[in-house]
């Protein structure tokens, strides 16, 4: 891995993966994305790992796809780099993933981090999709998830005009989960990462996957869907415990089975 950094026990449980080009504030390219897509697969294979983080550094999470290698290309060169690909398989991780954003998270880092499960943000963060300044438009799902984070003025504003979001403004919208002095970000993201891990990784996937699919369904479907993952928590040996030890009152222990 050149452009991250990956430690997969970050804390008991807790994978970290690091984006790592900061003299480019991060700068999304194709290389970056295919590495954090194997270390994702590779990380989603791990019985050790139950929740995965990804950051960026204090100045930027990622200020979006690399302007200077995109700058030239016509359209044909981008359909056929087909570099959404990769991002359809980031989203298909199955564990949990928390951005911890400080900095920028611009463009394809804002659409990077809203492809995460939750965000925890800096007090410096700044979410923006400002492609409209440099003549395109969001590539990686920002018409699609800001809209659906934030609401459809709000997110036809940022997109139309490149503004900028601080990281209270990205919180009263509901984009981000937390915000907390630049020192913490990342310990508010493992501290909420522990607290996932702790639960059944069972559950935990099946409920993820169930949350996803009301992005993607009508309700009817959505609740289905909801339906059976319920009920397939009732095949884990994880339900009949944690279920048992709540009966006998006591702390349970999630196998993940
Ligand atoms: C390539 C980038 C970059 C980017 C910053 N850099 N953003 N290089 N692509 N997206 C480089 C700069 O060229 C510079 O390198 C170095 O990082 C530091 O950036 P500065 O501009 O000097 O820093 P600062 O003045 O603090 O301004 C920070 C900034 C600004 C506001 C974030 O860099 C900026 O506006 N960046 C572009 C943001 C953007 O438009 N993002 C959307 C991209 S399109 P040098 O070598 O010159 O010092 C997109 C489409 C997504 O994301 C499609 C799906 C993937």
């Amino acid at each position: 891995m050149e452009l991250i950094k990956v430690n997969p026990q970050a804390a008991p449980q807790i994978a970290l993966i690091e984006l790592n080009r900061p003299k480019e504030l991060n700068a999304l390219n194709p290389q970056l994305m295919q590495e954090v897509r194997d270390a994702l697969q590779e990380l989603d294979r791990n019985d050790q790992v139950r929740v995965i983080i990804i950051t960026g550094n204090e100045q930027a999470f990622a200020a979006g796809a690399d302007i200077k290698q995109m700058a030239d290309k016509s359209a044909i060169d981008m359909l056929l780099l087909d570099q959404f690909s990769t991002w359809d398989q980031i989203r298909k991780t199955k564990k949990p993933i928390i951005a911890a954003v400080s900095g920028f998270a611009l463009g394809g880092g804002c659409e990077f981090a809203m492809t995460c499960d939750m965000i925890i943000a800096s007090e410096t963060a700044k979410f923006g999709q400002p492609e409209i300044k440099i003549g395109t438009i969001p590539g990686a799902g920002g018409t699609q998830r800001l809209t659906k984070a934030i609401g459809k003025a709000k997110a036809m504003e940022l997109i139309l005009t490149g503004r900028f979001l601080s990281a209270q403004e990205a919180h009263f919208y509901g984009l981000v989960n937390k915000v907390v002095p630049v020192e913490f970000y990342l310990t508010e993201a493992i501290a909420l990462a522990k607290e996932i891990a702790s639960m059944s990784p069972v559950a935990v996937q099946l409920a993820k996957e169930a949350v996803n699919r009301s992005f993607e369904t009508l309700l009817d479907e959505g609740l289905m869907f909801e339906r059976k993952n319920f009920y397939l928590t009732f095949a884990s040996q994880d339900q009949k415990e944690g279920m048992q030890a709540f009966i006998e009152k006591r702390k349970p222990s999630f196998l993940g089975r």
